[in-house]
């Protein structure tokens, strides 16, 4: 197995060296890996000692077409074509799924190899930490794009935690998830029949609902990075410097595109126009519609999200430039049940998560994950490592209790530096 995949591996450099019209897309991801540097996937590739171990472990380099330099610990294929036959009759299985090798041998007589078919099996690049890190690396070079990259946060999907199947999402809220995959998806079709505006969503929904978990993991499920930035971090007390950071934040987007652009704290800037705000203040809402008109999944490969919890402050104007608003509301029974069998999933013990769902009416996902957390710290602090049902039913009852302190602090001061606070702001 190992010098299999040993040939495999110097099989998919001398191809990709030879054949220019193949992209760093076709070659599959554990190979990908092998070949990054700092800079990116550069040719011609080249295979040494230590990387044949990473990627083939354990192997057999005495074949009649390899040869090996001692002094660069290169290994290298003598002759492609004896390579090639070897290659068929043991990595058959492999070539089918390894474009690179499938481009090469689609016309090989007894082989029925596609390159299509091939394709299916291979991550894009555009999601790897590495390629992430080598555009990141070429844009510090530069004072103004390093200006830019200190606004916003960028994560690779393969950083991200969380799976999509342990966010508890409503019926509505995965459609319309689903319509963004596939117009990624079809973003070609959607650019010939000129139907560019898409890709724009507005979470909308008290703290705690999912909102920033839904859109970590959409990035790793549609294997794009996601952009960060909270609008609050980018305001400036300066005159005009928000409405240039504004134009920063979707430039970066496009340059790190395809991507997700996710907007924390949307209201932070978008509230209406119309209030007697500072001058810079409207400029800045100006700044954002535009660039916001200005973007879009199909030309620009930048899905755009922003959330807020206060939607009722957003200017009018904002709410039209969105193609859907999803909505993050209190989790009604089902999602409440959801949101335990995700949480418990990996813990022992009996419950019954019926009476857990029926106690705990008006709590948000934050609020079922900080009740179980709860019962496995007190468990802990008495010697056990699984759960009973009583257990999560004090951790309910602390939990109630402290989401009323919370609400008790902000009676009274609803208005905080011009925005609402807190939970009363929705
Ligand atoms: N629907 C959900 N599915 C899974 N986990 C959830 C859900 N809602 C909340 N959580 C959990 O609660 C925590 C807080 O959620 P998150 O940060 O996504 O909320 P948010 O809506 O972005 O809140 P805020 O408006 O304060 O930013 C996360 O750690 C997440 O695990
Ligand atoms: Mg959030």
């Amino acid at each position: 197995m190992g010098s299999v995949k040993f040939v495999e591996l110097l099989l998919t450099a001398e191809i990709f060296n030879r054949f220019e019209n193949l992209s760093e897309d076709d070659i599959p991801k554990e190979i990908r890996k092998i070949f990054y540097t700092r800079t990116g996937i550069k040719r011609p590739l080249v295979v040494r000692e230590d990387m044949a171990k990473v990627y083939a472990n354990d192997f057999d380099p005495k074949l009649p077409f390899v040869d090996f330099n001692p002094l660069t610990k290169q290994y290298k294929l003598t002759s492609l074509e004896l390579a090639t036959k070897w290659f068929v009759s043991k990595g058959g299985e492999m070539i089918k799924k390894n474009p690179v090798l499938a481009y090469y041998y689609q016309n090989y007589d007894s082989l029925r190899v596609s390159y299509e078919e091939a394709k299916k099996y291979t991550l894009p690049k555009h999601g790897d930490k590495e390629w992430l890190q080598s555009i990141i690396n070429d844009l510090e070079k530069n004072e103004e794009t390093r200006e830019m990259l200190s606004l916003v946060r960028v994560f690779s999907p393969e950083e991200i935690p969380v799976d999509f199947n342990e966010v508890a999402l409503s019926e509505e809220q995965i459609e319309e998830i689903r319509k963004i995959e596939i117009a990624i998806s079809e973003r070609e079709y959607l650019k010939k029949i000129g139907l560019v505006d898409i890709g724009k969503l507005l979470f909308i929904g008290p703290p705690g609902t999912g909102k920033t978990t839904t859109a970590k993991a959409l990035s790793k499920k549609l294997y794009l990075p996601l952009v960060e930035v909270k609008l609050s971090m980018i305001t400036s007390q300066y005159l005009g410097e928000t409405s240039k950071n504004i134009e920063k934040i979707f430039e970066i987007a496009k340059k790190l595109s395809p991507c997700i652009l996710f907007i924390d704290e949307f209201d932070y800037v978008a509230k209406t126009r119309t209030s007697d705000e500072h001058a810079a203040i409207k400029r800045a809402v100006n700044t954002l519609l535009k660039s916001i008109d200005e973007i879009n999944l199909v030309n620009d490969g930048v899905v755009l999200i922003a959330a807020t919890n206060h939607p009722g402050l957003l200017d009018p104007a904002v709410w039209r430039r969105f193609d859907k608003i999803v909505e993050f509301p209190e989790p009604e029974e089902k999602i409440r049940r959801r949101l335990f069998e995700i949480f418990l999933s990996r813990i022992d013990g009996n419950f019954d998560v019926e009476e857990l769902v029926k106690a705990t009416k008006g709590f948000t996902g934050a609020d079922i994950k900080l009740v179980v957390r709860e019962a496995v710290l007190k468990a802990l602090l008495s010697g056990r490592k699984s759960l009973n049902q009583t257990d999560l039913l004090n951790a309910v009852e602390e939990v109630k209790n402290r989401l009323q302190l919370k609400s008790a602090e902000y009676e009274g001061c609803s208005v905080r530096d011009g925005r609402l606070a807190g939970h009363t702001g929705y």
